[in-house]
């Protein structure tokens, strides 16, 4: 991506409609478990499926494996002083389930729960809203012997594992999360072998998919009896779909790929049931039990909408469902991910999830980019790309703010360089440059601009009040 100069360009208010966001706009910056914590065998946390599948020769590049990762189990303190330096006002979290049901159901483990308890103060004290996500990849790997996400147990283990949680933190938070991006859940981790648990079986997918909205949906009541105050989201990554022409084969791929990425996961938690299209496209049966359904489809109070590229898809007779190929559109910049860069997409499903699927209340739950960040000798760490990576889709989701989408916060994927799964740490998403070895933490450039941001929609904010 070439840009211009930051200093020829113009100023983040001209840039971006903050008078669009709301003032009690929610800053966030997020993170998660396992990304960041490391710590993974002290004080009865168990091993996690990601510890197993990191720990696999060939499964991560370099081997790595998030043991100790950004050692924020250490360093939460720091690390909330960072977020203070950012000026930001809410923080995305998720709640390791191994740490604090380390056998995966059963009896809560009271060292696990007491580390949340202090981060969550912590956070209070710095004036940090805290959004905790109860899943974020991080399965007991002693539920993933008795079959993990395939077997319908492990939703009613899951909304058991919330409700403990719930219980603790729900006088004190209010924003919960149920799962994080079950697609990468069902559709990498069980069809596409590459994240954990590194299955690669339709049959287990699609079941695995299936349960865990079922395990939403009973989470979410489960949080509501245990925290009445609790508002409660489901976070979906969802991406636009292009077709790669016109040919009536590629779009219908194309219809075939949204139906994999986004509405699979959206009508059923709209009322909408399973799409039927696609049930024929994967031709499994279903898990389904009578009830199964109004129960995935639980009234929310907001949706979370973690947006990072689009899809440009070709037909794919003979390829695994959804049959339908990536292909590459010329031209456009792409970040270190290879990720096409295009902030059109994140106001176009705003205003999808606004208008289709008539979201109350929606954040952007995470938007980051990767690049091959270097630390300068004077200790700096700049980053033009992403800070125009940043402002870009900023101004897009004020954009979609202008035009009616009720968009109450934003959330920089992310706040610390971290474990980035089977990329392990060559891939750089932080707003905060990590320095592995020492574990020296420097923000970087865009966290500079993203501050600047901050700042100019609180004064803005401040002086309409
Ligand atoms: O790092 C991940 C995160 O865990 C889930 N959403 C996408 C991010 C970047 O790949």
């Amino acid at each position: 991506m070439t840009n211009p100069p930051i200093h020829e360009r113009a100023s983040v208010s001209e840039r971006i409609d903050l008078a669009a966001l709301p003032h009690d706009f929610l800053w966030g910056t997020a993170t998660s478990a396992y990304q960041i914590e490391g710590a993974v065998d002290e004080d009865g946390r168990s091993p996690s499926i990601w510890d197993t599948f990191s720990h696999t020769p060939g499964k991560i590049d370099n081997d790595d494996h998030g043991d100790v990762a950004c050692d924020h189990y250490h360093r939460w303190r720091e690390d909330i002083a960072l977020m203070k330096q950012l000026g930001t006002n809410a923080y995305r979290l998720s709640i390791a389930w191994p740490r604090v049901v380390p056998g995966g159901d059963g009896p809560v483990n009271p060292k696990g729960l007491a580390f949340y308890d202090a981060l969550v103060d912590g956070l209070l004290e710095a004036g940090i809203t805290p959004s905790v996500t109860l899943y974020h990849w991080d399965l007991p790997q002693v539920l993933q012997d008795r079959g993990g996400w395939p077997e319908r147990d492990t939703a009613e283990h899951f909304a058991a594992y919330a409700s403990d949680v719930a219980e603790r933190l729900g006088d004190r938070v209010t924003h919960w999360a149920t799962l994080n991006e079950p697609s990468c859940s069902a559709w990498i981790g069980h069809l596409e072998g590459k994240m954990a648990p590194g299955a690669t079986d339709l049959t287990a997918a699609v079941r695995a998919s299936y349960h865990l909205l079922l395990g939403h949906g009973l989470a979410t009541r489960a949080i509501r009896a245990a925290a009445p105050n609790a508002k409660v989201g489901i976070v979906n990554n969802l991406s636009t779909v292009f077709a790669a022409t016109d040919r009536p084969e590629d779009v219908a791929a194309a219809r075939r790929h949204d139906g994999h990425v986004n509405r699979w996961w959206l009508d059923p938690v709209h009322g909408r049931g399973f799409p039927a299209d696609m049930r024929d496209v994967y031709g499994v049966e279903l898990p389904e039990r009578p009830g199964d359904l109004e129960t995935i489809a639980a009234d929310l109070d907001w949706l979370g909408l973690n947006y990072y590229f689009p899809a440009t898809v070709a037909d794919d007779p003979d390829g695994p469902a959804p049959r339908a190929r990536s292909v590459r559109r010329p031209g456009v910049p792409r970040t270190g991910m290879d990720w096409e860069v295009d902030p059109t997409g994140i106001e176009t499903l705003l205003l999808r999830l606004t208008d289709d699927y008539g979201a109350r209340r929606l954040y952007i739950t995470e938007n980051g980019s990767a690049f091959p960040d270097v630390v300068r000798p004077d200790g700096t760490v700049d980053d033009p790309e992403r800070q125009e990576y940043l402002v870009r889709h900023l101004a897009a989701c004020a954009s979609a703010a202008r035009k009616g989408a009720p968009l109450a916060g934003y959330f920089a994927w992310s706040l610390l360089d971290n474990f980035e799964w089977a990329y392990g740490y060559a891939k750089r998403f932080g707003l905060v440059h990590v320095d592995y070895r020492t574990q020296v933490r420097t923000i970087k450039g865009s966290g500079h601009r993203y501050a600047e941001i901050v700042r100019a929609h609180r004064g803005r904010a401040r002086r309409a009040a």
